[in-house]
């Protein structure tokens, strides 16, 4: 047990600083172990209160004020703070001298090495691992650093905003000096410093100043960055295309480092990747990836704007930030690559990680109003749900007024620390809608449900919908009061075709589409001149974060799922088709019982693939079958890992049976002639392609294996390389050990590669392979001291093998928490993401419950546990 509890701190203790700091001069000389560093802060009082600085693993060598050296009886040091008793009452200047060792740093939070490249990561509080501060986002200042490092062993020394003064020094080091002219809070500081190469474009604005870009990698990674590049200048394009925002420093910099806790960081000036979003050639990269490095360096270009030039109060309003830049890059890619598979594959991310985790034990408002580590609030709910209730005001005034909400949100906040009142009082403002009850979603956690039915009045030819809304409670929330729900409606007639809408009160018809607000626990709507039945279809789009139960008939939804001209619901109709009779499937194996019989999915599929047009991205996510996390999720609880697996497993043999042919004919057709190119259109053919071999894999005549293999020797890019390999791992025989043998010996080298190479052996099916993925910890392409590798073996296996981390004797269990006990003395951090895979124990017949509820309890009570894993696990407990 930890010796102290540690406290949580609220929302509603917010107090402004007691100090403001104008200006801020750090020297910096680099040394593995003893980084000297060297502040200068030129501070103002702005409130009551003694002068308390935050600061971690640091040695403090000196402290001055005005230039006089303090004795040990004028201040006080603790493991976490400075605290200085007496300061002059106007203007001063306070000086520190600390030493940090970024070698033994290996929590990468802070100043830490990454292969032999100095870097920081300060959000949401390393700076304070760096100097002592007052390391909180509402202290913003102007920043000047210098650093000093040996030329030849540290010849590239980074820091943010523009270029100042560099020269030699004795001794064979030499020194830059960067200064940022935007004020900025801490958490923006970025230092990077190492051999590093580069490659350089320029950019110019909407208002012609010319920008240099540059990408720096490890040297030989210079020809890896040509897709990142273009990606960044379509974002600079984009931001000023749809938000009219236009870059501010005369230079961006981005920078690629092996070891990074999350995906990237927006340091003013200076984002710093994770390598695995920047780094990409056709033979070591797939579509996916090509997609992330793309969707994540617009993210975290945006934030220049939703981040930097606005930041937040303080670290409950992190959505201000987060949600918003999401929604952003959501848009973004939407423009870039196609709208209705970006949409369909968001929701689909929303509903994996977001709605289990506003449905269990770690549920949290979009803003929390309490945290013990903010490191464990940079979550799902804060980044996905965050940008669905952007998204939301979107979808009620429509662009246009979006725009100018956003317009004034710019105008008034620029270059202030601000609140989610500040951003919905403009928004309210700038497009004219009352967010008042809107609001709500800001505040109260779980994901509310909404019930449906709708009734046809044929002698009157009206349509009556009603939909009332439930919110089942949340840890801290019992009770719910109701949101401000908008639904996108269409009524779709026989023929296919939507009806014009025309609601009870209006003179004539109107959209096809129609936005309804659902403010109250009930509401009725009636359409008017409705002249057949029709089918409706609901929440098109998915307009908001909601679970819809629609009461929809099988015959309803095969109609849908051929007719809706809303590709969202087309995609949902197949989904809940495929749902609906694995669920049956899942209970007939508990039961003994027989499942429902259903061919609708087989025939929709059959139709798809010999459609005369089709968009091959789309049918790809059409036709893919939901998960077993998916449907372990809607099952609920006393889940059966086995029968799900069975089932699905059954379901895909039998539609691969149904429709081997066309499956055959589509892959054949599919296949993308010429040069490997990432755009979206031969990704998407790409991406039919490998679903058509994932079925055809489990196709009777036992030609899967030898298809796949086949696949993957010809392959000449990554993403039909790794298709293939993910089909071999799961059949036992020779193909598979020498496919992964092949794989290994050519790809060794290469350690993003190798990240796929781990990944697949651990969420593989055959049994084994937990203990090959044992074995592979002790692999030399493993370390725990890397998150990207940790994440791909042990995340993957916890979070993605449902099959074998549920393990019925708890094998499983046990080494995933003896994995975060490792962990945990490294790198908090990513140690509480990994305790996360636990939180659904509830799901779980008793069995496995009590083996969860075991493992947490080991992990809660051991002593010297990180603030990090305690939160999540005794939450996870309670
Ligand atoms: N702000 C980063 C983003 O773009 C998130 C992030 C990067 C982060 N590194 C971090 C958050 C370390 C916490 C800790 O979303
Ligand atoms: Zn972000």
């Amino acid at each position: 047990m930890r010796t102290e509890e540690p406290r949580p701190i609220r929302l509603k203790d917010y107090t402004p600083p007691a100090f403001a700091i104008d200006e801020v001069n750090l020297d910096i000389e680099l040394d593995p172990k003893a980084t000297k560093v060297h502040s200068r802060l030129s501070m103002r009082r702005m409130g009551d209160g003694p002068l308390r600085l935050d600061g971690e693993k640091l040695k403090l060598l000196e402290v001055r004020i005005d230039g006089e050296k303090l004795g040990a009886n004028r201040y006080s040091v603790d493991g976490e703070h400075l605290t200085i008793f007496e300061v002059p009452e106007g203007d001063f200047t306070l000086e520190t001298v600390t030493s940090c060792a970024p070698v033994e740093n290996t929590a990468l939070t802070g100043l830490y090495l990454s292969s032999d490249i100095y870097c920081t990561q300060c959000e949401a509080e390393g700076f304070r691992r760096i100097t002592y501060y007052l390391d909180r986002p509402d202290v913003m200042s102007v920043f000047r650093t210098r650093i000093v490092a040996d030329e030849k062993k540290v010849p590239v020394l980074l820091s943010n905003g523009n270029p100042v003064a560099s020269g030699k020094l004795k001794g064979g080091k030499h020194f830059v000096e960067w200064h940022d002219p935007f004020r900025k809070p801490a958490y923006l500081f970025a230092l990077v410093a190492g051999d590093l190469a580069h490659v350089e474009d320029k950019f110019t604005t909407m208002s012609g100043r010319e920008v240099t870009l540059r990408i720096f990698v490890e040297k030989g990674n210079e020809d890896r960055c040509d897709y990142a590049m273009g990606a960044l200048k379509r974002a600079m394009k984009w931001d000023e295309e749809a938000f009219g925002r236009e870059y501010d420093l005369d230079i961006f910099m981005i920078v690629a480092v092996s070891a990074f806790n999350m995906g990237a960081m927006e340091n003013k000036g200076l984002n710093v990747f994770n390598d695995k979003y920047i780094l990409a050639l056709p033979d070591t990269a797939t579509d996916a990836d090509y997609a992330a490095i793309e969707a994540i360096i617009a993210h975290e270009y945006f934030h220049n704007w939703t981040g930097n030039r606005i930041t937040c109060r303080d670290w409950f309003q992190l959505c201000l930030k987060e949600g918003l830049t999401v929604f952003r890059d959501q848009e973004f890619t939407g423009d870039m690559r196609s709208r209705p598979v970006k949409r369909i594959s968001d929701v689909r991310l929303l509903r994996a990680h977001q709605f289990p985790e506003d449905g269990g034990p770690l549920a949290h408002p979009v803003r929390p109003d309490s945290y013990i580590e903010i490191n464990n609030f940079y979550t799902a709910t804060v980044y996905e749900k965050g940008a669905e209730l952007c998204r939301m005001i979107h979808t009620m005034v429509g662009p246009k007024r979006f725009r100018k909400g956003m317009d004034l949100y710019f105008e008034r906040h620029d270059g202030e620390a601000a609140t989610v009142e500040n951003f919905l009082d403009a928004l309210s403002d700038g497009a004219k809608i009352d967010l008042t009850q809107f609001k709500r979603w800001y505040s109260q956690s779980g994901t509310p449900e909404v019930l449906a039915s709708g009734r046809y009045d044929a002698a009157r030819k009206t349509y009556t919908l009603k939909m009332s809304q439930v919110c089942a409670p949340t840890p801290g929330q019992p009770m719910k009061e109701p949101y401000h729900i908008p639904v996108a409606v269409g009524l779709v007639g026989a023929n296919g075709r939507d009806m014009k809408l025309q609601l009870d009160g209006e003179e004539k018809p109107g959209a096809t589409t129609r936005v309804l607000h659902l403010t109250e626990r009930e509401g009725t709507w009636r359409f008017r001149n409705v002249t057949e039945k029709p089918v409706p279809s609901l929440l098109r789009g998915f307009t908001a974060p909601v679970k819809l139960n629609a009461h929809l008939k099988e015959r309803d939804l095969v109609f849908l799922m051929r007719h809706d001209s809303d590709s969202f619901n087309r995609w949902e109709a197949a989904q809940r088709y495929a749902t609906g009779l694995l669920l049956s499937m899942v209970e007939a194996r508990a039961s003994g019982g027989t499942a429902r019989k259903g061919t609708g999915f087989g025939e929709m599929i059959r139709d798809l693939l010999t459609a005369k047009k089709i968009d091959p991205d789309f049918v790809a996510q059409i036709i893919a079958l939901p998960s077993e996390q998916t449907l372990a999720q809607m099952i609920g609880r006393d889940v059966d890992v086995d029968a799900i697996h069975g089932a699905r497993e059954e379901l895909r043999a039998s539609i691969a049976a149904q429709t081997k042919d066309e499956l055959l004919s589509a892959y054949e057709r599919m296949k993308v002639d010429g040069p490997y190119r990432p755009e979206a259109e031969d990704a998407g053919r790409r991406a039919l392609r490998n679903v058509c071999l994932s079925y055809l894999a489990v196709a009777p005549g036992k030609d899967g294996a030898a298809l796949a293999a086949a696949q993957f020797r010809e392959a000449d890019n990554m993403t039909d390389s790794i298709a293939a390999l993910t089909v071999l791992a799961n059949i036992e025989g020779p193909e598979r050990i020498a496919a992964l043998d092949a794989f290994y010996k050519r790809w060794q080298k290469n350690h993003l590669v190798m990240d796929k190479w781990l990944a697949i052996q651990a969420t593989s099916a055959l049994p084994g392979t937990l203990d090959e993925v044992k074995r592979l910890t002790q692999h030399p392409a493993f370390t725990m001291k890397n998150p990207n590798k940790v994440r791909a073996l042990i995340t993957s296996f916890a979070s993605m093998n449902q099959l074998h981390f549920h393990d019925a004797k708890g094998a499983g269990y046990a080494f995933v928490a003896d994995k975060v006990l490792e962990l945990d003395k490294l790198n908090p951090q990513v140690a509480a993401r990994l305790t996360g895979a636990f939180r659904s124990w509830r799901q779980f017949g008793p069995k496995r419950r009590k083996l969860m509820v075991k493992e947490l309890k080991r992990i809660a009570g051991t002593e010297g546990l990180s603030r990090d894993v305690y939160e999540i696990a005794t939450k996870t407990l309670a």
